[in-house]
């Protein structure tokens, strides 16, 4: 095959991409980003792995990285499944941290038997880490303790 047919061949076989990709897009009437229809389960890609040992804090009042996966974990307005393991009613017998006292103070600091609703929503303030590269560069350090 000698070169001005084959580059012909290369054109032709662009072009024909190029018209059948516009035809797979204007036929649902929708793109997606994600290159997949709407209905289509579209499986998020475990690219990054989930850190599971304990952190030390990057300084005292940090709320503790959580060492492990909370995927499975439902908390909404009346459950709250982190409790299972780590109210101090269940803690012992599940090998986990109990909750510290001030998960227990309400907002004038009485002491509760249960846990306050301002420490209800745990991953407010606790969140599991990942080895991720950073979205931003970050120059934080952490404090001495000096
Ligand atoms: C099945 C029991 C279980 C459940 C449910 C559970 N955890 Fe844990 N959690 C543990 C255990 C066990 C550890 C200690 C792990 C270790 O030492 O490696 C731990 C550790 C932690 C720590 C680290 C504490 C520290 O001092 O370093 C945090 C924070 C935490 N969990 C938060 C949560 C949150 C928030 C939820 C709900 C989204 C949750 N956990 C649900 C068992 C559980
Ligand atoms: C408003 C922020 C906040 C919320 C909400 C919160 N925590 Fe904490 N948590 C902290 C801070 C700060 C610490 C460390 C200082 C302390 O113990 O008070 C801590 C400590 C912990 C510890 C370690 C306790 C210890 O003595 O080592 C565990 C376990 C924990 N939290 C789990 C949870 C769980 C489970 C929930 C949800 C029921 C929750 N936290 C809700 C801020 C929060």
């Amino acid at each position: 095959m000698n070169k001005p047919i084959l580059a012909g061949a290369f054109a032709l076989t662009a072009s024909l991409a190029l018209v059948g990709a516009a035809l797979a897009q204007s036929a649902g009437g929708l793109s997606t980003l994600r290159g997949a229809s709407v209905e289509d389960p579209v499986a998020v890609e475990q690219v990054f792995q989930q850190e599971t040992q304990r952190f030390n804090r990057e300084y005292r009042q940090q709320p503790p990285l959580i060492p492990h996966s909370i995927d499975q974990y439902q908390i909404d307005l009346r459950a709250n499944q982190c409790l299972s393991c780590h109210d101090w009613t269940n803690a012992g017998d599940r090998g986990a941290p109990t909750l510290s006292m001030t998960h227990y103070l309400d907002r004038d600091g009485n002491e509760m038997d249960h846990v306050a609703g301002t420490r209800w929503f745990c991953n407010q303030c606790h969140v599991p880490q990942a080895n991720a590269p950073e979205l931003v560069e970050n120059t934080f350090e952490p404090s001495t303790g000096r």
